[in-house]
């Protein structure tokens, strides 16, 4: 299987990944922010633009994930492409501008705009029904256009690192990481395995009977 090598990838990370990412099963990614206080959260989101300048997904800006990057604008993005291809992305986060989410709103199907309005993302409610009551109430609110709700809008994750992960033989993964420095993107390839951290040659350390890296021995259920 070929893997990556220094001399085929693209010079430019944005470029490398476009050409990853014509063959990707689909454009949804981890997004991981973290709270102020260092708390890390994850969720999926899909990809919506990418070029150039960053990263483009969209949500509710009243989400949990919206008030992490309030506080704290940076971001990674996390793609795995089984079999054998994992890319992650770190970066800055900023909005995109209003002009840019009223674009892409405008290509959303009707019933997904509704959604977007109806929903007060990740707040707890009731039960369904109330999420299905608003849906109809909004339709009597929006009975033609529906208009892009000012909580909701896009975001770009602007790139200062990105990883190119391939799977290779024996363990001997491929790994390119891009890093942004003032002249542009510098390239270093990246170890795949600490050997210390190879279960195949030492015991993991911890406390007793727990090992991080071994597999768990199966556990056998007794039948009373
Ligand atoms: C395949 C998939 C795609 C998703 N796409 C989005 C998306 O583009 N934007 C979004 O806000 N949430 C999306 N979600 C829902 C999020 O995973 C998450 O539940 C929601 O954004 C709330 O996250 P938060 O509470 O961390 O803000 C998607 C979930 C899945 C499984």
């Amino acid at each position: 299987m070929p893997g990556l090598s220094e001399e085929d990838v693209d010079p430019d990370p944005i470029s490398q990944f476009l050409s990853w990412y014509e063959y990707a099963p689909g454009d949804a990614v981890a997004l991981v922010t973290a709270s102020p206080q260092g708390l890390p959260s994850g969720r999926v989101v899909l990809l919506k633009g990418v070029d150039k300048s960053g990263f483009v997904f969209f949500t509710n800006y009243g989400s949990p994930k919206a008030r992490d990057l309030a506080a704290n604008p940076r971001a990674a993005l996390l793609f795995f492409w089984p079999p054998d291809r994992q890319v992650r992305v770190s970066g800055w986060v900023a909005k995109v501008g209003r002009a840019e989410s009223e674009r892409y709103w405008r290509t959303r199907p009707r019933p997904s705009q509704l959604s977007a309005w109806a929903s007060r993302q990740s707040e707890v409610i009731e039960s369904r029904a109330v999420l299905e009551e608003r849906i109809v109430e909004l339709e009597g609110r929006f009975p033609d256009e529906v208009p892009c709700p000012p909580f909701w809008g896009g975001y770009r994750l602007i790139p200062t690192s990105v990883e190119f992960w391939h799977h290779r033989e024996d363990r001997l993964h491929d790994r390119l990481l891009y890093e942004r420095t003032q002249e542009g993107w510098a390239l270093k390839r990246l170890s795949p395995l600490h050997p210390r951290l190879d279960p195949r040659t030492t015991p993991a350390p911890g406390p007793p009977g727990h090992c991080q890296n071994r597999p768990e021995p199966r556990v056998k259920v007794r039948q009373s």
